[in-house]
């Protein structure tokens, strides 16, 4: 048996939270958040993100239509959009270089890791400091829109969003959403089909699920796959990353 441990601890109780006291999170408090972020293993040591801390109102009312209209982003005092950023780099590079190649498919996708990593650090941050967060991954939609309203100039696109305040009580005691046991999700050496293929038998596993599988199933389909907004996501992406690549 391990001891107990405070940052294990933090990390086991860790949940969604979407609705919030309606308070600020104090500068220093917010300040410390940040900070923690920017500690988080970066490539490179290179930084290759921005954040973007919204703070005017009418801005979150438009991101909470622009979102997937989810209201809840109106009304949080804290949030962040993290954004892959080779602008730096690119313009730091062409001070000593004639040639700098433009960033690719690769470069983004470790911007992108750098960026999710410090976003996850700020989670955990927020965590400890007694707040609640919630990531929206609906940034990554109406790409032209958000490039626009966030004034994102070329090699700078949104990859991850979190929304945070101080919990209500009533979201504080929610219960915690179930996992899949980690034995079916860690697989030894190699890829493991048989652990793959007992896919219908977790979802069976699942407490709230198991009395009606098929139905749940079905229905979760719908909402999360063949539904608008993924459909939406793929086109924003794919505008994004050509914008990306194809950015002079
Ligand atoms: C990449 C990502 C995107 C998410 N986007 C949203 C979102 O747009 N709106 C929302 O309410 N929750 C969002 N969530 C939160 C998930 O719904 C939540 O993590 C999941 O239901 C598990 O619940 P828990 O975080 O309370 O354990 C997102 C989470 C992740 C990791």
């Amino acid at each position: 048996m391990c001891d107990k441990n405070e940052t294990l601890e933090l990390l086991m109780k860790r949940k969604s939270m979407r609705v919030y006291e309606e308070r600020e999170v104090p500068a220093p408090i917010k300040k410390q958040i940040l900070e923690a972020s920017l500690r988080a293993a970066t490539a490179g040591n290179m930084t290759l993100y921005t954040v973007i801390d919204v703070t005017k109102q009418s801005l979150k009312d438009m991101l909470a239509v622009t979102c997937d209209h989810q209201p809840f982003i109106a009304s949080a005092p804290l949030v962040l959009i993290y954004c892959a950023d080779y602008r730096r780099w690119i313009q730091a590079f062409r001070q000593v270089e004639e040639e700098v190649r433009h960033p690719s498919y690769g470069d983004f996708m470790l911007a992108a890791s750098d960026a999710v990593i410090a976003a996850q650090t700020a989670v955990t941050a927020a965590d400890a400091l007694g707040l609640g967060t919630c990531y929206i991954g609906d940034i990554l939609e109406n790409y032209e829109k958000h490039r626009e309203l966030l004034h994102l100039p070329d090699y700078v696109v949104p990859v991850a969003m979190v929304v945070g305040g101080y919990p209500t009580l009533q979201q504080k005691e929610r219960r915690q959403t179930s996992r899949f046991a980690s034995e079916d999700i860690v697989h030894e050496n190699r890829y493991d089909l048989e652990k793959s293929d007992r896919m219908m038998e977790m979802l069976e596993e699942k407490e709230d699920w198991k009395e009606d599988l098929q139905g749940h199933l079905r229905s979760f389909c719908a909402r999360k796959w063949n539904c608008a907004f993924s459909e939406e996501m793929s086109r924003s992406v794919k505008a994004m990353l050509d914008a990306w690549v194809n950015a002079q």
